[in-house]
C-alpha cells in the first residue's frame, strides 16, 4: 500500500478538483466524508490530510465540526476555506461571519514557508476566493503567512506544527499557481514521495476487481469508447479467461464503430449483438431526451442479459466504464451538484437487474482514464478517442429517431470527422460531432428549391467534460466541411456550427 493523502469532504463542489490535483502530482488520495473517517483510517494513518471547503457557516446548525482524530494523527493538514475556518474555531481563534463572496484577487506572501516555497516575500500571486466567513486573526499560537486586499489573514499555519489554513482556493484553475502549492504541502510538508501511478492505479485496481468478483463470470460491454475499453482491459487482466466481452450493436453507433472494436479486441472473447432493430423500435416515437436515455439504457442492459445467457457464461458481474463526472452529474441528493442530464450508465438502470456492477473507473477523470488505458498498452486509436455517450446517435438527431435520419446524421458526422483528423486537429479538440436538427431549411441547389435537413457541427475543448469552450476553426477548413457535408449527404441543404460554451450550453444537444 502506498502513501495516501485523506481529502475530508465537507460538501465543497471542488473536493473533487482537490483530488484531481493530488493524483496529477501521483499521491494517492481518498475522499471521506467527516462522518466515515474511520473507514478512511483503517489503513494506518495518511500522510497528511486536507480538509475541504464547503457551503455552511461553521456557526450553522448542522455545520459538520472538525474531528479531533484528525489532528491527533500528527500527520500535516491543510485546511482549505471552511477547512482553514475550522482549524481557527478549533485553536479558540475567531471565524467572522460575511457574506459570500466570488472572484479573483491578489495574494501578497507575508512570509517565506514551504507551502508559498517558489514564491518570494512581497510577491503577489493572483488567487480565486469563494467564501462567506474567513478568519481576521491568527488564532493563538498561529501565524499570517499571506493576506489579500479583503483578507488580513488569506494563509496561516500554527507555529508548532505543520498545520496550514488557506481561505483561498488553491484547487481550481482560476488559481493559477495553484498547484504548486499544493504539491508544496505534498512533497514539502507530507514528505510524499509521488508513488502514485497510472501503473500503480492499474495494479490497485486488478487486486480490487479479483477479490470483488472472485471466480465469478464477468461481461463487459465494449461501446468502442475509451472508457469501456479500459474498464474491460482493467477487467481482463483481473480475470482473464472468464470474461466475456459484449458489443452491442445499437444501430445508434457512427460510422466504422463496429468494424474498429472487431479489429481491437480479435483476441479477446468478444461477442458482437446486432440489436439495431430492437433499439430503433424501442425509441419509436420517442422525442424527449431523458426519455431516450431511459429507454436505451433499459434496452442495453437486457440485450445484455441475453447475451450473457446465449453466451452460455453465467456472468453475475457486468462492467461500465462509469467515469466520475458522470457520478457527480447524476446525483441529485446528497451529492455535490444537481442533475443535468441523467447519463444513462449511472441513473437508467432498470431496478431489477441481474447483474452486479464493476465500475473500475468510477472515481477517475477522463484524462486519468487515458493514462491508465495507455499503461495497459492499449492503441492510440482507442486511448486517444473523443468521448462518446452511452445512448449514442440517438441524442444527437433531435426529436424521433428514424433510421433514416441516424444514416444522413452518421454519413455528415464521419465527414466533419475525417476533416478534423485531416487538418490534425482530432488530438486538440476533446469532442465533435454532427447534431441533426428537428426542423428543415429551404435551400436552393442547381436551379430548384430544396427543403431539407440542418445538420450543426459541435467541437469543444475541454479538460473534463464539465466546462467547454467551442472550437475556433479556420472559416476555410469551415467551408470545407460544408461543401463537403451538403454535397455528398442526401437531405442536408444547410451546416451551421455552434458557438457555445459549457456552461450555459452543454456538450451534447440533448
Ligand atoms: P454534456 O452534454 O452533459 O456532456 O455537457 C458531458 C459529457 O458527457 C457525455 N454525455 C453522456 N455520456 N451517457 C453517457 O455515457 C449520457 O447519457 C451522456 N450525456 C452526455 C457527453 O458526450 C460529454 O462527453
Amino acid at each position: 500500500m502506498h502513501e495516501r493523502i485523506l481529502v475530508v469532504d465537507y460538501g465543497s463542489q471542488f473536493t473533487q478538483l482537490i483530488a484531481r490535483r493530488i493524483r496529477e502530482a501521483n499521491v494517492f488520495c481518498e475522499v471521506r466524508a467527516p462522518g466515515a473517517l474511520a473507514q478512511g483510517l483503517e489503513a494506518g494513518p495518511p500522510k497528511g490530510v486536507v480538509l475541504s471547503g464547503g457551503p455552511a457557516s461553521v456557526y450553522g446548525e448542522d455545520a459538520p465540526g472538525l474531528d479531533r482524530a484528525l489532528l491527533s494523527l500528527d500527520v500535516p493538514v491543510l485546511g482549505i476555506c471552511y477547512g482553514m475556518q475550522l482549524l481557527a474555531l478549533d485553536a479558540g481563534g475567531a471565524v467572522r461571519p460575511g457574506k459570500r463572496e466570488y472572484g479573483r484577487a491578489s495574494l501578497r506572501i507575508r512570509r517565506p514557508c514551504d507551502l508559498f516555497h517558489g514564491f518570494a516575500a512581497g510577491e503577489e500571486a493572483a488567487v480565486w476566493c469563494s467564501h462567506g466567513d474567513h478568519v481576521d486573526e491568527p488564532p493563538a499560537g498561529f501565524e499570517t503567512l499571506a493576506s489579500t486586499p479583503d483578507l488580513p489573514v488569506a494563509a496561516f499555519r500554527r507555529t508548532d506544527a505543520p498545520v496550514y489554513g488557506v481561505q483561498f482556493h488553491p484547487e481550481v484553475a482560476h488559481t493559477p499557481r495553484g498547484s504548486e502549492i499544493v504539491r508544496n504541502f505534498l512533497f514539502r510538508i507530507c514528505g510524499c514521495a509521488g508513488d502514485w501511478t497510472p501503473g500503480a492505479f492499474a495494479a490497485e485496481a486488478v487486486e480490487r476487481i479479483r477479490a470483488a468478483v472472485g471466480g465469478a463470470a464477468v461481461v463487459a460491454g465494449l461501446s468502442g469508447g475509451v472508457d469501456s475499453a479500459v474498464a474491460a482491459a482493467l477487467v481482463r487482466r483481473a480475470v482473464g479467461g472468464a470474461l466475456t466481452c459484449v458489443f452491442v450493436d445499437t444501430g445508434l453507433l457512427r460510422k466504422g464503430e463496429r468494424e474498429l472494436v472487431e479489429r481491437t479486441f480479435a483476441d479477446a472473447r468478444l461477442v458482437v449483438v446486432d440489436a439495431a432493430a430492437e433499439f430503433l423500435e424501442a425509441l419509436d416515437g420517442v422525442a424527449d431526451p431523458e426519455r431516450k436515455r431511459r429507454v436505451i439504457g433499459e434496452r442495453f442492459v437486457r440485450v445484455f442479459e441475453r447475451a450473457a445467457r446465449e453466451t452460455g457464461a453465467g456472468a453475475r458481474f457486468l462492467v461500465q466504464g462509469t467515469l466520475y463526472p458522470d457520478v457527480i452529474e447524476s446525483t441529485s441528493s446528497g451529492g455535490p451538484s444537481a442533475v443535468i442530464k441523467t447519463h444513462h450508465n449511472v441513473g437508467g438502470l432498470p431496478g431489477d437487474m441481474a447483474f452486479e456492477l464493476v465500475e473500475p473507473l468510477r472515481d477517475l477523470f477522463k484524462d486519468e482514464v487515458r493514462r491508465v488505458g495507455r499503461e495497459l498498452g492499449l492503441g492510440e486509436r482507442i486511448v486517444g478517442r473523443h468521448p462518446f455517450p452511452g445512448p449514442g446517435l440517438a441524442i444527437r438527431v433531435l426529436g424521433p429517431v428514424t433510421e433514416a435520419r441516424l444514416a444522413v446524421l452518421r454519413e455528415a458526422d464521419a465527414i466533419f470527422l475525417e476533416e478534423i483528423e485531416r487538418a490534425g486537429l482530432y488530438d486538440a479538440i476533446w469532442q465533435a460531432f454532427a447534431v441533426l436538427l428537428p426542423v428543415r431549411s429551404v435551400g436552393v441547389m442547381g436551379d430548384a428549391r430544396t427543403y431539407e435537413n440542418v445538420v450543426v457541427l459541435r467541437a469543444v475543448t475541454s479538460t473534463d467534460g464539465m466546462t467547454a469552450d467551442w472550437y475556433p476553426f479556420e472559416p476555410g477548413l469551415l467551408q470545407r466541411m460544408s461543401a463537403r457535408i451538403v454535397n455528398e449527404v442526401a437531405g442536408v441543404n444547410r451546416v451551421a456550427y455552434d458557438v457555445s460554451s459549457k456552461p450555459p450550453s452543454t456538450i451534447e444537444w440533448e
